[in-house]
């Protein structure tokens, strides 16, 4: 895909904006839902920021209509949302919920409506309860639970609907929930994490051949959370291979059963210590490597890592070496004097481009959409009320011009997600960051576009950029 005018995206390019169904729907004990392991989480006292869980959230299940009202004032060509596995499947076993998937047929309506094309994930965390009960991703029967319910939403769906993403960051699913236990469920046993891994993509593959056998031209991805890695110190070998390590522990260990069938062999040697990897079995990996027909990418932040330093205080959870299992010989860095975002995270805009173009030479070609992207900032309204996040806009733009560079060093991005929509609840941070192009008071669910939104709307009305 090529540009002429570099400010300027490839025409059809697409343009949203992303949200999770536990993020922002609210209604959690209505119309037949029944608990998901956030739901426990969050309930349980000193997992979530203030104690804040999605009870209510935005309740969006009942303002959907508001909100794809404010959608079309974006003019956004597509909606990425999940879909809430304990609302149309309560337990995660047996039939369809009624009640549950008539609201997701009514959002769809309404969305298609607007001229607004539905993209759906079908996980985004949030696992029926009785589920984990049973043994939950360490188990592999979750995988063909996951299947189940992926060809239920189909069946119901499938007709308006032809973008299904499978799982949303596998990575958060099976790390932060089942290694350092910062997420649903909050277990802390490494080699779960592992077992996770692997039964999610199972559940991805066996998800993608549902899809595929109810319909042929369904388009089907799966979301991964990417990042671009750097050495603290690039002529220091520990460094290299720290990156390596964290590489692999981050992206090679999804991309490469994905798309190349098989887990690396250098992360497998590195978690020799904490799983022999015997829950694969036969033709596992050919079911992981189903083709696709796109790879969503959420990009947020860059890792620079090095060699470990005793000295170092302690890190935050998601650089915490429970986060990643088998990298206990690696050191998260900080840049000093690098901009972060409310998150504590790096702004890195160059590391999108890298990641995109980095996925597109090294494995097999496929349709590109950054699913996810965007910054938590504090946002203070002045005496109208008006929220100004220029840091947030700039942040944007920043990453808009990432794409650009990526498109035009020959990476096949197709479209673009911003997140999120609205502020919404931040998993274990609770509502405490806002991510949203629209902002929300709790108190009141009053939504006011942010200036970051207004600019949003300027740059999909130009399919580019004014400068
Ligand atoms: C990725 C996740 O998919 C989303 O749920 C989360 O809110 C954002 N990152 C920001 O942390």
């Amino acid at each position: 895909m090529s540009n002429i005018d570099p400010l300027t995206f490839p025409p059809g390019f697409l343009w949203g904006a992303a949200t999770a169904s536990y993020q922002i729907e609210g209604a959690a004990a209505v119309d037949g839902r029944t608990p998901s392991i956030w739901d426990t989480f969050s309930h349980t006292p000193g997992r979530t920021k203030g104690g804040d869980t999605g009870d209510v959230a935005c309740d969006h299940y009942n303002r959907y209509r508001e909100d794809v009202k404010l959608m079309a004032d974006l003019g956004l060509s597509s909606y990425r949302f999940s879909i809430a596995w304990p609302r149309v499947q309560p337990g995660g076993r047996g039939s369809i919920n009624g009640k549950g998937i008539d609201f997701y047929q009514r959002l769809v309506d309404e969305l298609l409506g607007h001229g607004i094309t539905p993209w759906v994930t079908l996980y985004h965390w949030d696992l029926p309860q009785e589920l984990e009960d049973a043994g939950g991703w360490p188990a592999r029967d979750t995988a063909y639970r996951f299947a189940e319910y992926a060809a239920l939403v189909h069946g119901a769906l499938g007709d308006r609907i032809s973008n299904w993403t499978t799982l949303n960051e596998p990575w958060c699913s099976a790390f932060l929930g089942y290694a350092s236990g910062v997420h649903a469920p909050g277990r802390k046993h490494a080699p779960d994490a592992l077992a996770a891994t692997h039964h999610l993509l199972l559940g991805h593959g066996l998800a993608v051949q549902a899809i595929r056998a109810a319909d042929p031209a369904a388009k089907a991805g799966i979301t991964l959370n990417l990042y671009a890695i750097s050495p603290a110190d690039p002529s220091r070998a520990d460094d290299l291979d720290a990156v390596r390590r964290i590489d692999g522990l981050a992206n090679r260990i999804f991309l490469d059963p994905v798309l190349r069938g098989a887990y690396p062999e250098d992360v497998r040697q590195d978690l020799a210590g904490v799983s022999d990897f015997g829950f694969v079995q036969d033709g596992d990996l050919e079911v992981i490597s189903t083709p696709l027909d796109l790879l969503g990418i959420n990009y947020y932040s860059r890792h620079v890592v090095g060699a470990p330093d005793p000295d170092v205080p302690a890190e935050p959870y998601w650089r915490a070496s429970t986060s990643w299992p088998g990298s206990e010989h690696v050191r998260f860095h900080k840049r000093p004097g690098h901009p972060v975002t409310d998150m504590d995270w790096e702004v890195d805009a160059p590391g999108l481009t890298e990641t995109l173009v980095r996925v597109a030479r090294e494995y097999p070609a496929i349709p590109l959409y950054v699913t996810e992207n965007g910054a938590a900032y504090v946002d203070v309204p002045d005496a109208n009320g008006e929220i100004a996040d220029i840091e947030r806009a700039e942040y944007f733009d920043a990453h808009f011009r990432a794409c650009l560079d990526a498109i035009a060093q020959g990476a096949p991005l197709q479209g673009y997600f911003a997140w999120s929509l609205l502020d919404n609840f931040e998993w274990a941070w609770g509502y405490t960051k806002r991510f949203g192009l629209v902002a929300v008071d709790y108190a009141t669910q009053t939504r006011t576009l942010k200036t970051s939104g207004h600019r949003y709307r300027e740059v999909i009305r130009r399919n580019g950029l004014a400068e």
